[in-house]
């Protein structure tokens, strides 16, 4: 069955906002709320169905997990447009967390929003047997500490201005945002208690999705229309941010991308028409325009 986008968003909104209604009130919450919800995409909960179809897992379920991957996903944006990282000042044409709320209350905004991904899926909401929860928890804190989005901010900031190998932007671009896909392409492996094989598989795909996304964001990044992409844009180059752009030009990372495309769809052919949303997906991520 196909579920759009915009479905799976509505749903994943309306979880955490019941979630977040539960909890007792907290000055910190206007901001918590206004880095979840105006304008996201929800993409990360998109391919956590998409890969559900390859390994049926129930749909609800999967929308409580999207719902924590998408309390991290909050927490890192309100984080990387900070003064001391990206420094932006704009995000999903609005004003970004820090200009709105300040400082330090973006910060312990975005770190409550960490915190409460991991609330969400030790929480009674998420019907799934102990071991697994914390088989869950525990790829999800890999995923999101210095071996995931945390090292790889701390590596794209590290290169900033400086040439750096092929092979260490794509390291860069995998931790940072790769990390993340790789735990949502995993999920159903995990729940489904799949071998050793299976879960890599799962990963490694992620992996790639994830690369997909970052350089279709570099791309966007590069060429976008402001207006339209909600975010400011040319901003990487002025910054001297390493990407495969500044590395190998503009069409050149598109042929990379058209790669990653192509042997994403050999590895996923044994699922035959099991993956055709996944694919499409796969399509909107280097083809959206914001
Ligand atoms: C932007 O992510 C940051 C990257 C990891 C490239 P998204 O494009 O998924 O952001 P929203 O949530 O839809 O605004
Ligand atoms: C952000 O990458 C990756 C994260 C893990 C937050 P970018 O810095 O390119 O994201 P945008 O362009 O500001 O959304
Ligand atoms: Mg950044
Ligand atoms: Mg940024
Ligand atoms: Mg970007």
């Amino acid at each position: 069955m196909k579920i759009k986008l915009n479905r799976i968003a509505k749903d994943t909104n309306i979880f955490l906002k019941n979630f977040l209604n539960k909890q007792d009130n907290s000055k910190l919450i206007p901001a918590m709320k206004y880095g979840l919800f105006p304008g996201g995409k929800k993409i990360r909960s998109k391919i956590l169905i998409d890969i559900g179809a390859l390994i049926p897992v129930d749909y609800k379920t999967l929308i409580i997990i999207g719902a924590a991957v998408e309390c991290i996903h909050a927490y890192s944006l309100i984080h990387d447009d900070l003064p001391c990282m990206d420094n932006d000042k704009m995000r999903r044409g609005k004003p970004s967390a820090h200009i709105k709320f300040g400082e330090s209350t973006a910060v312990l905004a975005g770190n409550s929003l960490l915190t409460m991904a991991f609330e969400i899926l030790s929480s009674p909401n998420l019907k799934v047997n102990e071991k697994i929860k914390i088989n869950l928890i525990k790829k999800l804190s890999e995923c999101s500490g210095h071996f995931g989005i945390a090292g790889g901010q701390y590596l794209d900031l590290n290169y900033e201005k400086k040439k750096v190998t092929k092979n260490k932007i794509l390291e860069m671009e995998i931790k940072k945002t790769g990390k993340l896909f790789s735990f949502c392409c995993v999920v159903p492996a995990i729940i489904k208690k799949k071998g050793k094989k299976e879960i890599k598989f799962f990963e490694d795909i992620g992996c790639k999705i994830g690369l997909l996304f970052q350089i279709a964001d570099d791309l966007i990044d590069f060429k976008g229309d402001q207006k339209k992409v909600g975010k400011k844009t040319g901003k990487d180059k002025k910054k001297g941010k390493a990407t495969l752009i500044g590395l190998l030009g503009y069409s050149n990372a598109i042929k990379y991308c058209d790669n990653i495309i192509l042997d994403i769809i050999k590895n996923l052919k044994k699922y035959g028409s099991d993956s055709k949303n996944l694919k499409e997906t796969l399509e909107y991520i280097l083809n959206r325009d914001k």
